[in-house]
């Protein structure tokens, strides 16, 4: 069975002002009736495929993760919680040494991102079966999504010859690449965006790990033996955890191993990172909106608009962003969404 890692200790600051430093944008619900992170724990909880989720998180979100599990009444394997954030790699590294003690050796590790919105049908499941098939041969196996457009926020995987588990080989994996290199990539075709989510055997993990990230991993191994145990949550040691550099599994580890393998899958997914993302993954009405509940929309057309507090009134405006929450409202373009990190920056420097 594959052991679930679920990563949801990110700051999600584009989606600013529902997504917050107190509670992320895994935690909030944007249409369906769960949260991000709850679906992501639907999403693994057939137990003929997969064992309970370990899930890794941030300290302070330790109580917003028990809550959401519980409601759901899906029982967690672990919650691992991060003392200070050290990105991906060291998140990671701390999960897959904690499920070669918990599970063995030879277990297979999925790391799922919690603020993902996938369509989980047939297709991801056939997509799921085809990792899990080349992880159990040796492979860190990423999925990989046709793109439509040049994005920079996403990693590049370039797509090789098949192999007997029906992955491909990886010719080339490039992370968060300039706009111009994504046009090329794009241009050039043979191309998939990283999704995100990764089949991984546990051992090659940790011995590419001490190959390409070693600091990150002694950091983290460290961190785990001298974690703090109480009945729901294991605290990583601070002191050892802080040691490890911050960088993403992807840098770290999945531009360097040359034990790539990507499935090119056909699954609806989005990466739900931006308001523009929001928008195009939700269900619009015949003018083009989406007008949570709450809100009124007059005369507007291609819009996002959504509040967890005041009621929102919006009239005579096309392509926007309307977004409130209890105690902030941000309205912009749509097609600016990618730069709403900065505004929170800017934000958050003034206070
Ligand atoms: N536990 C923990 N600790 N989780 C973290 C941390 C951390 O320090 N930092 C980020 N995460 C979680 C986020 O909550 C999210 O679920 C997941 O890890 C991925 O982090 P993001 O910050 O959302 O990464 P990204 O979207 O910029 O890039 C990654 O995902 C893209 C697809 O969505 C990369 O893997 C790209 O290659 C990929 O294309
Ligand atoms: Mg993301």
């Amino acid at each position: 069975k594959i052991v679930p890692v679920i990563m949801a200790g990110g700051k999600g600051t584009r989606l600013w002002p529902l997504s917050r430093a107190t509670a992320p944008k895994q935690f909030i619900q944007f249409v369906g009736d769960k949260t991000l992170f709850q679906e992501t724990l639907v999403r693994v909880s057939d137990p003929a495929l997969y064992e309970a989720p370990v899930v890794v998180t941030n300290e302070d979100f330790r109580f917003l993760v028990a809550e959401q599990a519980r409601e759901l009444d899906i029982p967690l394997a672990a919650v691992l919680l991060e003392p200070v954030a050290r990105n991906t790699a060291a998140a990671v590294a701390a999960a897959a040494s904690l499920a070669s003690e918990q599970f063995g050796k030879e277990a297979i590790i999925q790391m799922l991102a919690s603020d993902h919105e996938i369509l989980a049908d047939q297709a991801y499941f056939d997509a799921i079966r085809t990792a899990r098939d080349a992880a159990l041969k040796g492979k860190l196996v990423t999925f990989g999504i046709t793109p439509t457009e040049p994005a920079t926020g996403y990693g590049y995987i370039e797509i090789g010859k098949q192999l007997p588990s029906g992955a491909h080989e990886v010719k080339r994996f490039v992370e968060k690449p300039a706009r111009e290199k994504a046009e090329q990539m794009l241009a050039a075709g043979g191309f998939y965006w990283n999704s995100g989510i990764f089949m991984f055997p546990v051992a090659e993990l940790l011995s590419e790990m001490q190959d390409y990230a070693p600091d990150v991993l002694k950091a983290a191994e460290k961190a785990l033996s001298k974690a703090m145990r109480d009945l729901d949550f294991t605290r990583l040691d601070a002191e050892h955890f802080a040691k490890s550099p911050d960088i993403s599994i992807d840098y770290a580890v999945m531009e360097k191993t040359s034990k790539a393998a990507v499935v090119p899958s056909a699954f609806r997914w989005s990466d739900m990172g931006s308001w523009d993302a929001v928008w195009k993954t939700g269900v619009q009405d015949e003018n083009g909106n989406i007008a949570a509940a709450n809100t009124t929309v007059v005369n507007t057309r291609n819009s996002l608009v959504m509040t967890h507090g005041v009621h929102l009134a919006v009239q005579g405006m096309d392509d926007v962003a309307v977004i409130a929450s209890e105690d902030a409202v941000y309205v912009g373009p749509l097609k600016e969404s990618q730069e709403v990190g900065k505004l929170v920056k800017l934000l958050a420097g003034q206070k």
